[in-house]
């Protein structure tokens, strides 16, 4: 009987435990500066550490709205997926789908039309 209680209060007490951790949150601002700003820069100018004088292609810059509006939110995401060959660009945009999650992927959509400061081709 006690052994029960006591099994009890336990389950109780990790069910509460689960509650308190908050929801696994993406930070992403940290998710891009990890996989994306060594190329295309910190501030999305396509200037990271990475890019040097045998870089053959220049990573774009996402705070150029007139490039950036000429893709919509899906070619980005398939670009950030598939990689630059799978839209006809650089194998040196690598692909992204077996790393990232869904989840950061969006995230990583919103984030470059934040860095263009604009909407991009709909549909
Ligand atoms: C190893 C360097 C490198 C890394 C890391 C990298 N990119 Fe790229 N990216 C490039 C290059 C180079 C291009 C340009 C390809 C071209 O124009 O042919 C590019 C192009 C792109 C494009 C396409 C723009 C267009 O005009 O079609 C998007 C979107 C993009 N990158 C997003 C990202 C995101 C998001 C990340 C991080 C998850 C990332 N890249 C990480 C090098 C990189």
């Amino acid at each position: 009987m006690h052994l029960n209680r006591a099994i009890a209060a336990l389950a109780g007490l990790l069910a509460a435990l689960a509650l308190a951790v908050p929801a696994h949150a993406i930070d992403i601002e940290q998710v891009y500066k990890f996989y994306c700003a060594q190329c295309h820069g910190l501030t999305g100018k396509g200037d990271g550490p990475n890019v040097g004088a045998d870089f053959p292609v220049s990573p774009r810059n996402f705070t150029n709205a007139a490039e950036m509006n000429k893709l919509s939110d899906a070619d980005i995401k398939n670009v950030i997926l598939d990689g630059g060959p799978a839209a006809s660009k650089s194998p040196m945009m690598p692909p992204w789908g077996k790393t990232l999650t869904a989840e950061e992927v969006d995230g990583l959509v919103k984030h470059l039309r934040k860095l263009c400061k604009c909407k991009g081709k709909q549909g």
